[in-house]
């Protein structure tokens, strides 16, 4: 049987992050070759300094490559102008780190609602953005809590909840079960999973840890010195675009 290959979500070519520190140069990318389907559920793993928060910055858009070429969904993200870059942060991609980054003064719900407003959302469309959210991480029950009356755990998701909020084609998450228990890790990685699968977004995940990402997800990638330098396909993507169950 002939099966369709999946779209391309994000292809790098030949991508470069150079820091100019004193007098030495450090090479934070250097040649970062790599492409994801769309859909795709993919770990990144390395030693630390190896290139990975770098990498998911230059394809959020929050730095910019020093060479080569970012494409999202075939749109170079290093060659945007200010303006559409910011356009394409605030629509394409959320954005999951180790740290919940919560503001502890504003409910979970109004965290979210935030989050809308400055994307220019408000009234109806923003309460029902945010409950959705909200209940699409399991955490209705505690939508009026703030950040100190939630669990890291709880946190944790509803920062993903913030992150999808805007419903991004692309989800990049760093570290995202670095301050979590092994339990509560394995349920963040069931939620990535559930809502890369539920709602077709492309997840990219950082992490150190492997037994996680062999449960989970479909591919793990390696960095080191900056670039990719080994692949394990763990899942089949294309199996599950066709809606088989395989764990
Ligand atoms: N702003 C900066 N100026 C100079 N060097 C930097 C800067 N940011 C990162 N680097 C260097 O670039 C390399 C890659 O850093 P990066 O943060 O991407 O690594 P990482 O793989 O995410 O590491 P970790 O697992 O510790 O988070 C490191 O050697 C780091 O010291
Ligand atoms: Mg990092």
């Amino acid at each position: 049987m002939v099966r369709e290959m999946p779209s391309i979500a994000i292809e790098l070519q030949d991508v470069r992050r150079t820091y100019r520190v004193g007098n030495a140069d450090v090479h934070a990318l250097h040649g970062a070759e790599l492409q994801v389907a769309s859909g795709e559920f993919l770990a990144i793993v390395g030693v630390s300094g190896s290139g990975k928060s770098t990498l998911l910055h230059v394809i959020g858009g929050l730095d910019s490559p020093s060479a080569g070429r970012v494409l999202v969904r075939g749109d170079d993200v290093a060659s945007m102008s200010a303006q559409q870059k910011t356009e394409y942060r605030r629509t394409m991609v959320g954005f999951v780190f180790q740290s919940f980054f919560l503001l502890p003064h504003l409910t979970a719900e109004e965290n979210l609602q935030l989050a809308l407003t400055m994307q220019g959302i408000y009234g109806l469309e923003r309460s029902k953005r945010a409950r959705n959210s909200i209940e699409r991480v399991g955490l209705a029950h505690r939508a009026r809590h703030k950040p100190s009356q939630l669990s890291g755990g709880e946190q944790q998701r509803v920062a993903v909840a913030r992150a999808i909020v805007n419903r991004p084609r692309i989800l990049l998450a760093d570290e995202p079960t670095g301050n979590l228990d092994q339990a509560t890790a394995h349920e963040l990685m069931t939620l990535l999973r559930d809502i890369s699968n539920d709602a077709e977004m492309t997840v990219l995940v950082v992490t150190h840890d492997e037994a996680l990402v062999r449960q989970f997800c479909d591919r793990l990638v390696r960095m080191r010195d900056g670039k990719f330098v080994e692949q394990q396909l763990l899942h089949d993507v294309w199996h599950r675009a066709g809606g088989a169950n395989n764990g």
